[in-house]
């Protein structure tokens, strides 16, 4: 298995009181405690700086695109300025990414213009890993003839079974679809691996990244993907979606579109009136991003934002599994819990920090709410990682619970946590 573009050497440390000052809704309180979101995997808190983008685009901004006047031309420039950033996210030129409602959303639609050159008979390569949002828009090209194969995992740690996988993909594969790391338990897939083992059979990939971007640096070059996808909202941006495509696909496929829309890029992939707002807000969220690794960089103010987001990352990633590490250990102890994932220490480097439990003599969702009336914000249930929890049997029991780490959680929250498990262990 190759290893994960994200290296636990070479750290640099994140400067948690100021990134943590930047996050209004961390102030918070619930019955006296103080709000713990553990709750990153389903959404992130938003900086203040994304806030007032959002706020000062209606102030000042506030028009549809291409207009002859004032409002309408900051407005455009607001969205160019936004994608630019987006491009130093993915590592890809500014007209390789669209933006859209969700991922859900955009995936759909993107499924349905690349159905339009798959004949009856064609496959697509799906995980049992994966969130529904990148099996259900494959799946829904069944009706037109193609086969749908799915790649199974290896069930003791929750990884994906690459046997399988290479068995899967066939010389009538088109696509596979994967995520770069499992909304539910953790794993990191091996994507650039699979990358090559889709083209080396002639068929496109298309990754899933929007578990994994609040964790790792995305670089679209290097792993040579077709697509990749991910959701801003994730990444202490806005509610929106966005996919990268390599500029060769983006113009060939047919989407479908209204007929004044042009044909240009990327205007052929942008449905109808996009959220502005949002878009103004994600571009204040990879600055947000960029000065969290100026912060933790030596040459602080003499990098490019790509730089700088590379050093975010760094830093976010050893602050992250330095405190996955001692959630995990102290989970391992709690009386009656089942974890499931990646749970050794020297493998951190095939998962992000969220995990998956369960309970001998509680719910998830009992879990859940005891945790939620003490102010600490996990999930439970499947998260849409349906192949998942019905592949482990778990489905009709309440699925897990999900305790996912971000870069603004502290040591104080996961030891918080830790003794409210310990105390509904003991029958609290
Ligand atoms: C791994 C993964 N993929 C896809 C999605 C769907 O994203 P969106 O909410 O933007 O449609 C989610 C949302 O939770 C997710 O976690």
């Amino acid at each position: 298995m190759s290893m994960p573009n994200v290296p636990l050497q070479s750290a640099m440390k994140i400067d948690l009181k100021w990134a943590r000052a930047q996050f209004p809704s961390l102030k918070q309180t619930v019955n006296g405690q103080p709000a713990a979101y553990l709750d990153g995997p389903a959404g992130t808190q938003v900086p203040q700086r994304v806030i007032d983008a959002v706020r000062d685009y209606y102030e000042r901004s506030n028009a549809n695109t291409c207009g002859a006047f004032a409002t309408s031309r900051r407005s455009d420039a607001i969205i160019a300025s936004a994608r630019t950033a987006m491009a130093d996210f993915f590592n890809c030129a500014a007209d390789e990414l669209y933006f859209g409602p969700n991922m859900t959303t955009l995936t759909f639609a993107l499924a349905r213009a690349i159905g339009r050159e798959l004949q009856s008979g064609d496959e697509i390569v799906v995980t049992t890993l994966d969130h529904d949002a990148n099996v259900a828009p494959w799946r829904a090209l069944e009706e037109r003839g193609v086969v749908i194969r799915q790649v199974d995992i290896r069930e003791e740690d929750c990884t994906l079974d690459m046997d399988d996988l290479r068995r899967k993909i066939t010389p009538r594969t088109r696509l596979v679809a994967v995520g770069y790391a499992s909304n539910a338990v953790g794993t990191i897939n091996p994507v650039d691996e699979i990358t090559r083992a889709a083209h080396e059979a002639g068929a496109l990939a298309f990754i899933d990244a929007v578990h994994y971007a609040p964790h790792g640096l995305i670089d679209v070059r290097a792993l040579d993907c077709d697509f990749l996808a991910c959701s801003p909202y994730k990444f202490f941006g806005p509610h929106t979606g966005c996919i990268y495509g390599k500029r060769e696909h983006l113009m060939r496929l047919r989407p479908f579109k209204v007929r004044p829309a042009t044909d240009a890029l990327p205007d052929r992939w942008e449905t109808g009136t996009q959220t502005h707002e949002c878009i103004a807000g994600v571009g204040a969220a990879i600055d947000y991003l960029a000065e969290v690794g100026r912060r933790a960089s030596v040459a602080q103010g003499g990098i490019s934002r790509r730089e700088a987001l590379s050093s975010a990352y760094r830093a976010i990633r050893q602050h992250e599994m330095t405190l996955a590490g001692r959630l995990i250990e102290g989970l391992l102890q709690v009386p009656g819990l089942r974890f499931f994932g990646i749970s050794d220490p020297a493998r951190f480097a095939h998962r992000v920090p969220t995990v998956a439990v369960r309970f001998a003599n509680h719910t998830p969702l009992e879990a859940a709410t005891f945790l939620g009336e003490r102010g600490i914000f996990t999930w439970d249930g499947n998260y849409y990682a349906l192949n998942l929890t019905e592949r482990l049997g778990v489905e009709k029991d309440g699925g897990f619970l999900r305790i996912g780490i971000v870069h603004y959680n502290t040591r104080e929250e996961i030891e918080r946590l830790l003794e409210a498990l310990r105390e509904l262990a003991r029958g609290g």
